[in-house]
């Protein structure tokens, strides 16, 4: 029985890996510690308050005190708590500093402390910067050559992350991974942006072109990634998680069809400053720990698309009187 301290728990990601943890690893304990930031939203947990192997602590990383009250008999840190919005950092990138890096460093001094037997970090395929389109993927030796002040301040928090490794034996590792997509998923971001748009009667903004590839990974798989990495993966280590390419064109095609929408519900939008070309990665090394991804992005489209057109009470008040982000006299589209 292991006690789990995962950060960032009412988010996308982490909100999946607890429910994901608590079904397979049901005799564990689980902590949740999450600031509650626009992008943490407690009705994903809402099935699971009442179980007793799961706490919730309202607490910001950056916050020691927070930290420390948390960490409380914990064997594994998993640290998703992020800003994680990459045109929300263009537009001001201080708040990611903050959470990414200093909030990074405040777990690991508190880990640290309290000898915790891992220390697990959430990291993006963006620190590797942007591929060309016959560029081979990025692999765990890849240079960091972050771009937007999002991917620089997750690749600070790595090399922090690395350092309490090499410099105090920590037990850390970390996963990079693509663009994951499925259910909790707030609609700020591209695939649950354009399913609940369509679903409310509206366009679908993409920008420039669509030509931008990204790798996408459907949650479960990345959830079940982080598990293989915590139980299997080589302390010291980093792992690439990979998905299916795709162009934001044929995500944007497919979304449309399976919502029985033709073209002219595009709107073509004006483009990202600085925005990525592409992104892959090679997971060889996290396949050669037993890892597999059980969904294809087709699969994991239909699930999500399933999922927001059930549970409309989730994402409906998220739209309601929000603002979009405007990122240099551009809106925030989330792709
Ligand atoms: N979503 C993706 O496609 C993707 C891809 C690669 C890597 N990642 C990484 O995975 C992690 C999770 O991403 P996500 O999409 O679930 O993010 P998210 O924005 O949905 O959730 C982030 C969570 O962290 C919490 N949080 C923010 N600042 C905090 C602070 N100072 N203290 C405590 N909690 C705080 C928020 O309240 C929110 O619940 C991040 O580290 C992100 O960089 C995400």
């Amino acid at each position: 029985m292991s006690k789990l301290l995962v950060t960032g728990g009412a988010g996308f990601i982490g909100s999946n890996f607890i429910h994901y943890w608590l079904r397979t690893h049901p005799g564990d304990q689980v902590v949740n510690l999450d600031a509650l930031t626009y992008a943490g939203h407690l009705e994903s947990l809402k099935d699971i308050e009442g179980n007793p192997n799961y706490t919730f602590i309202k607490g910001d990383i950056t916050d020691a005190a927070d930290v420390e009250k948390a960490m409380a008999g914990v064997d594994m840190v998993v640290n998703f708590a992020a800003e994680s919005h990459v045109d929300r950092s263009i537009m001001d990138p201080s708040p990611f500093i903050n959470t990414n890096v200093m909030g990074t460093g405040v777990l690991l001094a508190t880990a640290l402390k309290h000898e915790v037997k891992r220390f697990h970090h959430i990291s993006t395929d963006e620190t590797y910067g942007q591929l060309g389109l016959n560029d081979p993927p990025f692999t765990e030796n890849t240079p960091y050559r972050p771009r937007s002040p999002y991917a620089a301040s997750k690749a600070a928090s790595d090399l922090l992350v690395i350092s309490y490794y090499r410099t105090y034996k920590l037990p850390i590792t970390i996963t990079n991974c693509g663009n994951n997509f499925g259910p909790y998923q707030d609609p700020e971001k591209l695939i649950p942006r354009f399913i609940t748009n369509l679903l409310e009667g509206q366009k679908v903004p993409l920008m420039g072109q669509g030509e931008n590839i990204r790798d996408w990974i459907f949650v479960l798989d990345d959830c079940s990634s982080i598990e293989t990495v915590l139980l299997h993966g080589q302390v010291g280590e980093t792992y690439c998680i990979g998905g299916d390419q795709q162009r934001n064109i044929e995500v944007t095609r497919k979304i449309l069809k399976a919502l029985g929408k033709d073209e002219s519900w595009i709107e073509r939008v004006a483009d990202r400053l600085g925005h990525d070309f592409r992104y892959a990665l090679d997971d060889t090394k996290l396949q050669n720990l037993g890892w597999k991804p059980e969904f294809n992005f087709d699969q994991g489209l239909d699930e999500t698309i399933k999922w927001y057109k059930e549970n409309e009470w989730w994402w409906r008040p998220l739209k309601q009187g929000r603002p979009n982000v405007d990122a240099s006299a551009q809106k925030s589209y989330g792709q």
